[in-house]
C-alpha cells in the first residue's frame, strides 16, 4: 500500500476505482474525469449495469484509459457519522478488492472515495480506507499492489500519516 498525488486517469495500473453514484451514469469530480478520459463507450457499458447500491461495486472495461478496468463503487454521503457511513465506506474498499481479485488485477488505484462532493471528512475516511485495505490484504494473503491516489497535497499528507501509523 502506498499513497501518491496524481490524476487517477493517468495511472498505468490494471484497475482504477471510480467514486460513482448509484445511477453509474456519470457525474462530477473523479467520476467526470474518468468518463471524459475513457470516452463515451464507458457510459454505454455503464448503462447496461442497472446502477449500483451504496457500498457495492461493479466493473467495466477502461476503454481509452491506460487502466484495463474501471471498478465503479458508490460511497456514502456523509450525514454526520451515525448513519452507517463507516460500514458503507469500508464495504466500498472491500467489494472493489474482491472484484479486482476475481479479474486477476495485480495493481489497483483508489481515489479518496466520498471525501469530495459526498463530504466525508478526509481524516476519518482515510482511517477507514487504510484499515480496510490492510485487513483485506492480510486476510486474503493478497499481493495486489494498492495505490491511494490523492488529488491534493493535503490529502496525500493525511494518507502518508495514516500509512505510517
Ligand atoms: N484523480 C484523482 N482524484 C480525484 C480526481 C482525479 N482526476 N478528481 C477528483 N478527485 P468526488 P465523492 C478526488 O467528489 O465525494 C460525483 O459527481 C477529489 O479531490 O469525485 O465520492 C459522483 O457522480 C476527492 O478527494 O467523489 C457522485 O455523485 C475524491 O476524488 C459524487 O461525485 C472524491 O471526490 C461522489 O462523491
Amino acid at each position: 500500500m502506498r499513497a501518491i498525488q496524481a490524476d487517477i486517469t493517468t495511472l498505468q495500473v490494471d484497475a482504477i476505482v471510480n467514486a460513482a453514484n448509484t445511477t453509474l451514469l456519470g457525474g462530477g469530480g473523479v467520476d467526470g474525469a474518468i468518463h471524459r478520459a475513457a470516452g463515451p463507450e464507458l457510459l454505454d457499458e455503464c448503462r447496461s449495469l442497472g446502477g449500483c447500491a451504496v457500498g457495492d461495486a461493479k466493473v467495466t472495461r477502461g476503454y481509452k484509459l491506460p487502466a484495463k478496468y474501471v471498478i465503479h463503487t458508490v460511497g456514502p454521503v456523509w450525514r454526520g457519522g451515525n448513519a452507517g457511513e463507516e460500514q458503507h465506506l469500508a464495504n466500498c474498499y472491500r467489494r472493489s478488492l474482491e472484484i479486482a481479485q476475481e479479474h486477476g488485477v495485480k495493481s489497483i488505484a483508489f481515489p479518496a472515495i466520498s471525501t469530495g462532493v459526498y463530504g466525508y471528512p478526509i481524516e476519518d475516511a482515510t482511517r477507514v480506507a487504510v484499515a480496510t485495505v490492510r485487513a483485506y490484504l492480510q486476510e486474503n494473503q493478497s499481493a495486489i499492489d494498492v495505490i491511494f491516489c490523492c488529488f491534493s497535497q493535503r490529502d496525500l499528507a493525511v494518507y502518508d500519516k495514516e500509512l505510517a501509523r
